[in-house]
């Protein structure tokens, strides 16, 4: 069943990528691609399956390759039509977001100021309801695509704030928001609390936010509300812990395949992931596996 509740994608991509240098000092990490396919194509992709209305990506200046790729060019489709590449033409203009059903809204985030402050820069564009965060270095395949699966869930959920989460190992915690888990029901971790990158002899679970969050509107004021935490910056796992007591949080235990492709580690991971599901390239893989 698909829901219309949950209408408007927040898409963060303001951030440097300093985890994947040298590639992003001239693209963007949105960008780089799993083979051919850019990182914000999936992210889009997942979005529009989950039927949200509004795309609100919050960039920075110097990332305005990002909005060139989102736009459709209908130009360089023209072009390729003339070459007579009509079928990558139409490729193109399947992955092109029609902004006759989907609204794309850019919005600067000129400082890095951290994620919570990200979000709290589309305030004034979001439509009303709670709003899906999605960050496209979180590559989540699988099918439903993870969004669907959760706004589907969401509209059982008790708890207004539900945030993708996966266990990790503990060794890894100060890279993750991490839950205090109080019960589980299904695929729900109900949670009192959350903590941005806490130290592992301090992290009270193993269970990490991963980039897939719906939350309530009342997000926006909680981070209006917010001082800057780890790392000197504004963290949206903060605001979101503003709001549980209201609110509640719950944990959504994802079913797909996640991978961190702001890492370079987790970028080979997806290629391969995804290599091996297309024969030409698992052709390859196997070549090279067999190798002396
Ligand atoms: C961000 C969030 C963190 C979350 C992570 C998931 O951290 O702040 O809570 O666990 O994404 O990838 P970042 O990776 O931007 O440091």
């Amino acid at each position: 069943m698909k829901t219309k509740m949950v209408r408007t994608a927040i898409f963060p991509v303001a951030g440097l990528g300093t985890r994947f240098l040298p590639a992003t000092k001239g693209t963007p990490k949105e960008l780089l691609p799993v083979i051919d396919k850019p990182l914000i194509q999936f992210a889009i992709d997942e979005a529009r399956a989950a039927g949200v209305e509004r795309m609100v990506f919050v960039t920075h200046p110097t990332k305005s390759a990002i909005e060139h790729y989102v736009r459709d060019d209908a130009e360089l489709r023209e072009a390729l039509k003339a070459h007579g590449k009509a079928r990558l033409a139409h490729e193109l203009e399947e992955s092109a977001l029609d902004e006759s059903s989907t609204e794309v809204i850019f919005v600067m985030q000129n400082e890095p100021l951290g994620l919570g402050h990200a979000v709290l820069c589309a305030k004034t564009q979001v439509l009303p309801g709670p709003v899906a965060v999605v960050l496209p270095d979180d590559l989540i395949l699988g099918e439903p695509g993870c969004l669907s699966e959760m706004i589907e869930a969401y509209a059982t959920c008790s708890a207004k704030h539900l945030v993708a989460a996966m266990e990790v190992p503990r060794e890894l915690t100060e890279r993750y928001g991490i839950l205090s888990v109080t019960s589980q029901e299904g695929q729900f971790f109900h949670a009192d609390g959350v903590v941005e990158k806490p130290a592992p002899a301090k992290a009270r679970s193993c269970l990490a936010v991963i980039g897939r969050y719906i939350l309530d509107p009342s997000i926006f004021s909680d981070l209006e509300a917010q001082a800057p935490g780890a790392g000197g910056e504004i963290q949206l796992t903060d605001g979101i812990a503003r709001g549980i007591d209201r609110l509640g949080l719950a944990g959504f235990s994802i079913s797909g395949h996640r991978f961190d492709c702001g890492s370079k580690v987790g970028m080979f991971e997806a290629t391969l992931f995804v290599a091996n599901q297309n024969p030409i390239y698992a052709e390859v893989l196997r070549r090279y596996c067999a190798a002396p």
